[in-house]
């Protein structure tokens, strides 16, 4: 279970009255997450990385919340995620991890952003398009997807001139398998990636060096270095899956029922006729289904709760509404109205994300439009 976050807090306000769902976004959870992240990482600096809209929550209440908190690094995989946080963020250090498409490098340069090179080609375009703003180089060490393989890592060790005039900030790399700390992965790419620094350093390359994602911040400070990069822990992942979560937890959604029915006669539940009622049962239809998230591979294995009481959903998840059997819970807790947390306090986005057979980033990001989204705090303290 994540730690304390998200409080409980009733669904009285007129607007909730008009929400079939609620999704809670505790953004002074996210910055007290960001400076445990801080302390944990010092003296190495600590970033913020808000790709896909702050990972669903909603960059443009996340990211100044970050800034107001003291962070002053973010990161985010596109050139329009970009030019929206400068647009939010006018003073802060912005780095966009997937590099310049041909013909944006002016747009980079207008906006103060960082590009990050992940390739010579991508090296050879930042370099001709004359900007003297700032880069960093990702040199890929086992992830295989984005940055510098080794040969083209030795080609610059060799002969650094794709390199002349370029104003290196960072000198990144990404761990495959940070969320296993004993995987040996973490180990090699952690020794490439101080070998290939040091060999370019050698050729005259230097730069900030940033290594860590959440999980890797929690493999030990030699992997620190000048500045980490975190993005799951900030929004209350558990960076450490094999012990307890230590980040305060951000989000709270809950869905209010639409409908109780009772069923006395044998009779079937949902989509596909799946779920079987034999005896006397209660079931509640909540409004939220696939549409807005709620994994279709959750019927039959979410768990909601009603207070501290668990429901289980039963049958298969529909587009806008999801079935959860009652029987057991008092008639006076489940109206409708009343709510049933599908994301909360005792079922964090961790475990209805291994309900699903997914990771929690995969139910952060598909969070739908449709909720009515609440932010708590941000005010900076
Ligand atoms: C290159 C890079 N750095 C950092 C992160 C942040 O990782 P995490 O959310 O696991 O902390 C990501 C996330 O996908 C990434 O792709």
């Amino acid at each position: 279970m994540a730690t304390a976050g998200c409080r409980d807090r009733p669904m009285t306000e007129s607007l909730d009255r008009a929400a079939p769902a609620v999704l809670t976004i505790d953004l002074d959870a996210i910055a007290a997450n960001w400076r445990l992240l801080c302390d944990r990482v010092a003296p190495a600096a600590c970033a913020a990385v808000v790709k896909a809209d702050a990972y669903g929550l909603g960059m443009d209440r996340v990211a100044p919340a970050l800034r107001a908190t003291g962070c002053g690094t973010f990161f985010v995989a596109q050139l329009e995620e970009g030019l929206a946080l400068r647009r939010l963020l006018p003073d802060a250090d912005i780095h966009v991890l997937n590099g310049p498409l041909a013909g944006t490098e002016a747009a980079f340069a207008a906006a103060r952003l960082v590009p990050v090179l992940n390739s010579l080609e991508q090296m050879a375009r930042w370099r001709e398009s004359g900007s003297s703003g700032s880069c960093d180089l990702h040199l890929d060490t086992g992830m295989s997807r984005l940055g510098l393989p080794p040969e083209d890592v030795a080609t610059l060790v060799a002969d650094p001139t794709p390199l002349d005039g370029l104003d290196i900030d960072l000198l990144m790399s990404h761990l495959a398998c940070a969320d296993e700390a004993g995987h040996p992965m973490n180990a090699n790419q952690l020794r490439d990636f101080e070998a290939w620094t040091a060999r370019l350093a050698t050729a005259g390359i230097g730069g900030r060096r940033c290594f860590a994602n959440s999980s890797g911040i929690f493999l030990g400070a030699a992997g620190h270095f000048d500045l980490t990069r975190p993005g799951i822990a900030l929004y209350g992942g558990n960076p450490t899956p094999e012990s307890p979560n230590p980040m305060a937890q951000v989000v709270r959604l809950q869905g209010k029922i639409l409908q109780v029915r009772r069923i006395d006669s044998p009779q079937t539940v949902g989509y596909g006729a799946t779920h079987p009622a034999c005896g006397p049962t209660r079931i509640a239809t909540v409004a939220a289904g696939y549409a807005d998230g709620y994994p279709r591979s959750l019927g039959g294995r979410a768990t909601g709760f009603i207070g501290d009481h668990r429901v289980p959903a039963v049958g298969r998840i529909s587009m806008d509404l999801t079935t959860f059997d009652v029987t057991d819970i008092p008639e006076t807790l489940c109206r409708p109205g009343a709510a049933i947390d599908l994301i909360g306090p005792r079922n964090p986005v961790d475990d209805v994300a291994a309900a699903a057979g997914t990771i929690g980033y995969e139910i952060l990001t598909a969070l739908g439009r449709r909720y009515h989204r609440h932010y708590l705090g941000g005010s900076g303290r």
